[in-house]
């Protein structure tokens, strides 16, 4: 796991989409897995200014949603299709056809789930997934006690998170108790994976992700069996983190290993 402390927000974005910038240059048919959210929405707003300023060309570029309320039609303006499109694929020149989701009103769910999955592998497997973190530590929609090998399927919402995301609607009887979302194991397949936190209130979450046990109490935690995993953090989300000051250190000797060998 690679811990990367940053001093703010938008820091965690910048380094996030210059991950992912990297990424594209070595594979320009790049295969993105996609987290909604708030933290998120400075990625997209630097991949789309990388975009605009002729830098990154997201023509070959395939997406995957990671989660889908259920219930919500695709034109909800709280439904993630929405938000995906509003927020970052309405901006940029990624090709229509190149865009998965998973649908809100799925006639046959089961069906649906798995046809995903099935889809992601035609593709190669995702190669970056981003993924933004629960208070409770839920990664995607997989909440405390979702199997660790689990694939997408249809999970019931905490209370917590439903009144964490009553936010975005008028009431909160209005979020959906149900939703779809790549599970643990989905996502654990990515080849990597970038998680990003921001604020105090994640702090415990990302002090369970990184440093607690691996147990499906604290979904993110799996993360630690996964090989190429950054987490990126503000120094409010990381504050919590017993090891934060080697976390920086190994940051700052980034890259240096081949100069101390000369
Ligand atoms: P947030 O959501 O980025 O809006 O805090 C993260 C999550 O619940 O996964």
């Amino acid at each position: 796991m690679e811990v990367i402390i940053t001093s703010s927000y938008g820091k965690i974005c910048e380094e996030a989409a210059h991950i992912i910038h990297q990424e594209w240059q070595k594979k320009n048919n790049l295969v993105l897995g996609l987290a909604t959210g708030e933290t998120p929405l400075g990625v997209y707003k630097e991949l789309t200014g990388m975009n605009q300023r002729n830098e990154f060309d997201f023509s070959d570029i395939v997406a995957f949603s990671l989660d889908e309320y259920l219930g919500l039609e695709e034109d909800h303006p709280q439904s993630f299709a929405y938000y995906m499109t509003e927020n970052f694929f309405k901006h940029i020149n990624i090709k229509t056809k190149n865009i998965f989701r998973l649908e809100g009103r799925p006639s046959d769910i089961e069906a649906h789930c798995q046809k995903y999955e099935e889809k992601i592998k035609s593709y190669g497997g995702i190669d970056v997934q981003i993924l933004g973190i629960g208070r409770n530590g839920h990664i995607g929609f997989n909440e405390p006690g979702s199997s660790l090998s689990s694939r997408t399927r249809v999970k019931t919402l905490t209370e917590e998170t439903i009144r964490d995301n009553a936010r975005f609607f008028t009431d909160e009887r209005e979020v959906p108790r149900f939703c779809l979302t790549m599970g643990i194991g989905t996502v654990m397949e990515a080849k990597m994976i970038i998680l990003l936190a921001s604020g105090k209130e994640k702090s415990e979450a990302i002090k369970n992700c990184v440093e607690g046990a691996v147990t499906a109490s604290a979904p993110a935690s799996a993360l630690q069996l996964h090989p190429r995993v950054k987490i990126l953090v503000d120094e409010e989300a990381g504050s919590q983190l017993t090891n934060k000051d080697y976390y920086k250190w190994v940051f700052k000797n980034k890259g240096r290993v081949k100069d101390y060998m000369k």
